[in-house]
């Protein structure tokens, strides 16, 4: 569900018309509805709530916005973060270090020694090498890093190839099988809290199934850790859970999601940790963009809009399916093809389609676009890099400049011998 609604005719972000902020902003902008964002962190939060206790680290890769880290924030959500610069947003965005779970596979030593600086609450361990340099740095500054072992449970999430991240092949976590000799070796140093294990095998999955076997396997893999004298008190779930991008798509709910998540659970006595992102983020923006031309094609028209792969990269880089509404349709339809306008014919949003009519100067929308839509964006053809708005209730705000290719030529240099 979502606050994106037509009133009058015309699509409304909560109570604001559409057209308003294409007018104050102009296009291609992301509207976010503050609204959406509560609710989904509320719906997804319940729906955990018999599942014992609970942390919630919004997977902010999804959508870094200060303004929205803020508002998970206020809803109680604490991070998960790959970055150091992920870490540096999560912290501006009013959340507490010791919510702020550190993951990703290539943790640099600086990174890590910046989350220590920071006292963050977790240390997702992707490498037996990295938890050694992990407690070597704390060790050295008399601290104990809090850290789980992430494990790679092997297991087909049946989503897309570069979104699975569970099978063996795949660079993420350690193999299963390895994590209790890793995981005697790794306890055994000052520096480290190991107190549990992680695992995320992907992200945009539509079944519960592989879920429910990965965290069969992670139960017992529990209980031989604390066969062999572990304490373990906490295990990180990870993200993954999918939202409906075409309007008929059928989806596990977050309360089916949150049903399995107690029964594949039950008895483990742990404080569970979880990673959403998409599921909170994805159906609380659109991409607002405007026509430019309808081009004639050979087989069927091309809408020509502003807004392009650059702003909006999951359909080139994913085959990801959008789906565009007019902001105001008119109830006629049309098969069209929908493109950007950079100089790749991957720059299409969609082939074949049948959309509202739409003409030049039409304003239209790509829903679902506020997880991995403006934080993926890019300033390729040298088009400005897409500004963002927060909207709520009657009011909205711009969350992210338009930045201006100047911005970025202001910081490139040529040097002193090609100047002569
Ligand atoms: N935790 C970890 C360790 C992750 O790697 C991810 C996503 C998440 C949590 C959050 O997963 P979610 O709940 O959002 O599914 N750019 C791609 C998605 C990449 C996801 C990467 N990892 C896309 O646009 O579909």
């Amino acid at each position: 569900m979502n606050h994106f609604d037509y009133r009058d005719g015309v699509l409304h972000a909560e109570d604001v018309p559409l057209p308003v902020i294409a007018d104050a902003v102009g296009t291609p902008v992301y509207v976010y509805s503050t609204a959406t964002f509560r609710r989904h962190a509320q719906v997804f939060r319940e729906a955990l709530a018999g599942a014992g206790r609970v942390h919630l680290a919004y997977a902010i890769k999804a959508n870094p916005n200060l303004a929205v880290l803020r508002v998970l924030a206020e809803e109680g959500y604490g991070a998960d973060v790959v970055s150091a610069g992920e870490m540096m947003r999560a912290l501006a965005g009013g959340i507490a270090a010791k919510d702020i779970v550190f993951s990703g596979v290539g943790k640099t030593r600086d990174e890590l020694t910046r989350a220590l600086d920071a006292g963050i609450g977790q240390f997702n361990l992707e490498l037996e090498e990295e938890g050694e340099v992990l407690a070597a740095l704390a060790h050295a500054r008399g601290q104990t890093a809090p850290a789980v072992l992430r494990v790679n449970p092997d297991v087909d999430a049946g989503t897309h190839a570069k979104i699975s991240t569970g099978r063996k092949e795949n660079k993420f976590g350690v193999p299963i099988d390895q994590a209790p000799a890793m995981f005697d070796r790794l306890s055994k140093h000052a520096g480290l809290n190991l107190r549990g294990v992680a695992i995320h095998i992907g992200s945009q999955l539509s079944d519960l199934a592989p879920l429910e076997a990965a965290y069969a396997r992670v139960g017992e893999l529990v209980a031989d850790l604390r066969a062999a004298g572990h304490t373990i008190s906490h295990v990180d779930l990870g993200g993954g859970l999918g939202v409906p991008y075409r309007p008929d798509d059928v989806l596990p709910s977050p309360a089916d999601y949150g049903a399995m998540v107690a029964r594949a659970t039950r008895g483990w006595d742990v404080e569970l940790m979880f990673e959403p992102g998409r599921v909170i983020a994805g159906n609380a923006g659109v991409l607002l963009t405007k026509v430019v031309w309808v081009k004639p094609g050979v087989v069927n028209p091309y809408v020509i809009v502003d807004a392009a792969m650059n702003d909006l990269m999951r359909p080139a880089m994913y085959d990801a399916y959008h789906d565009f509404v007019a902001v105001r349709p008119s109830g006629a339809r049309m098969t069209a093809n929908i493109a950007g306008p950079v100089c790749e014919t991957g720059d299409t949003f969609a082939m074949g389609r049948d959309i509202d009519v739409v003409a030049s100067d039409d304003l239209g929308v790509f829903r679902t676009a506020g997880a991995y839509g403006a934080t993926m964006a890019s300033m390729y053809n040298s088009r400005a890099l897409v500004p963002e708005v927060l909207v709520d209730g009657d009011r909205f705000a711009v969350v992210a400049d338009r930045i201006q290719p100047e911005t970025i030529m202001a910081a490139e240099r040529v040097p002193e011998w090609l100047t002569r």
